[in-house]
């Protein structure tokens, strides 16, 4: 396996969909009444399922923030579902759940006081620090939401128009309500605007409305903006809302020391998140709360005591591994079984080191503020936000000006989907339509920068250079 995946990686990719090989046919036939053993179930995955995936692990794929997951932490995840199929019980793997939340805090700039539990991604991550936001909020009214349900108190979620619709779903599944959750508008800058937020608050405060978090992003998903995390946290304390910081992207920016200023503020925050199957390059699957107290989470999140679980155990008296549970994490988020996740991210931060870390972080900005420049050095060229992070969003200007601009755009996205080796993805910047490279990808160098550039030149016709792979 680990010899077809780096003949994979090292090829040449013919897209799914233009293979000559009738792989669909030959993946979805009936249920096998018989199997056919390991080895011919190994062999028909190398030749049908693995050519015909996505292009996501590619030097040149830097669509949504998708990560190409790195060997290290794929190899000892592989291994782990094997060896280690709970996290709990005192082992190492119990032990490296709480290292790799302690590590990741500390490279975050989080401080030591930050616990966390880690879940499958962004999308629970926030769900997670949101259900301790709720609980915290209404029992300062003396209500226990977890225990006895939400009881008419109108509630609000505060956050950018620019924020991760996360946020949003995970107010519906709380009981807050999706349409509580208060778009503020942004400034030039695609960050929050904080007098808005003021008055928003202000307004819903006036009304009896209990404010229940300020959600802010560090590294928004659209342009990689960061929020003015000390003004959105001041404000949260001033009307006695919880801070949350959705860094499910861009937390590890802070290693940066050309942005790190922009996080300051962060310790104001009462939960954070960050995704290490995004910029540290882990295997999808991998993201981590992390608040202020865990015993919040404990209240939000537990499951009561189960009699074969729980109940079996006692600390009392701990001679072997088994006889302790160890941090319940089960306890502190919505998933009972799940795969060892810290182990992974243990193995990213043994590999690379924090130093490590922080050179892909740089280098995958300095991409980012790469095609910025070309993108401000050519006339067919226009940069529509100065990067923050790893995201550049510029477009294609046609030469004449009747061209609608938005549809030549897309127009280009869609043959570099279908013409080329890039895969980048597109958003909307103050209503312009944007192609939207998010460098995260620990397989691109300056040449495939460069040569993406190149290409989408090419495209719109203001360049002849092409791509020469
Ligand atoms: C800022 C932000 N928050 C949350 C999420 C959701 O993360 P996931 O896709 O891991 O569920 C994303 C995904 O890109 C994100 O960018």
């Amino acid at each position: 396996m680990g010899d077809a995946l780096d003949a994979w990686l090292a090829k040449e990719r013919v897209d799914a969909l233009r293979s000559p090989v009738d792989w669909k046919g030959r993946l979805s036939g009936p249920l096998p009444r018989a199997g056919i053993g390991a080895d011919a179930t190994l062999g028909e995955f190398v030749e049908l399922v693995l050519p015909h995936g996505p292009h996501l692990t590619s030097e040149a794929s830097w669509g949504w923030i998708t990560t190409g997951p790195s060997t290290v932490p794929v190899a000892v995840s592989a291994a782990s579902m094997i060896a280690a199929p709970q996290r709990q019980t005192l082992t190492s793997f119990n032990l490296l759940e709480e290292v790799g939340l302690d590590w990741l805090a500390e490279l975050c700039g989080l401080g030591a006081h930050m616990k966390g539990v880690f879940s499958s991604g962004g999308s629970t991550a926030n769900l997670i620090a949101l259900g301790a936001a709720r609980q915290w909020a209404l029992e300062q009214q003396g209500i226990d939401p977890s225990g006895d349900g939400l009881s008419g108190v109108e509630l609000a979620v505060y956050t950018s128009t620019q924020a991760h619709h996360t946020v949003q779903r995970s107010a519906g599944v709380l009981g807050i309500g999706r349409r509580r959750v208060r778009g503020v508008p942004v400034d030039a800058q695609m960050r929050m605007d904080t007098d808005a937020l003021d008055r928003a608050m202000t307004e819903d405060r006036a009304r009896g409305v209990l404010p229940v978090a300020v959600v802010a992003a560090a590294g928004t998903t659209n342009t990689g903006a960061i929020d003015p995390l000390r003004r959105c946290g001041e404000i949260a304390k001033k009307y006695g809302a919880w801070f949350h910081v959705d860094g499910a992207y861009g937390l590890p920016g802070i290693l940066d020391e050309r942005v790190a200023p922009l996080y300051d503020g962060l310790e104001l925050a009462d939960s954070a998140i960050t995704d290490p199957h995004k910029w540290l390059n882990a295997p999808t699957g991998i993201a981590a709360t992390f608040v202020r107290d865990r015993s919040v989470l404990f209240r939000a999140f537990t499951q009561e005591p189960a009699d074969y679980l729980e109940g079996a155990f006692s600390d009392d008296d701990v001679q072997v591994s088994l006889d302790s549970m160890g941090v319940p994490y089960f306890d502190f988020g919505v998933e009972l079984s799940s795969p060892a996740r810290g182990v992974a991210v243990w193995s990213v931060l043994r590999e690379l080191g924090a130093e490590g870390v922080r050179a892909r972080v740089v280098q995958d900005n300095d991409f980012a503020r790469r095609v910025a420049a070309r993108a401000r050095e050519h006339p067919r060229l226009e940069l529509l936000l100065a990067p923050v992070l790893s995201i550049c969003v510029f477009r294609y200007v046609p030469a004449d000006p009747a061209n609608d601009i938005d549809a030549v755009n897309r127009e280009i996205l869609r043959r570099l989907a279908r013409e080329s080796r890039f895969v980048v993805s597109s958003t909307l910047v103050h209503g312009q339509f944007a192609l939207r490279p998010c460098f995260i990808n620990p397989r691109t160098d300056a040449s495939d920068v460069d040569a993406f550039v190149d290409t989408v030149l090419a495209m719109g016709g203001g360049g002849t250079a092409r791509d020469p792979h």
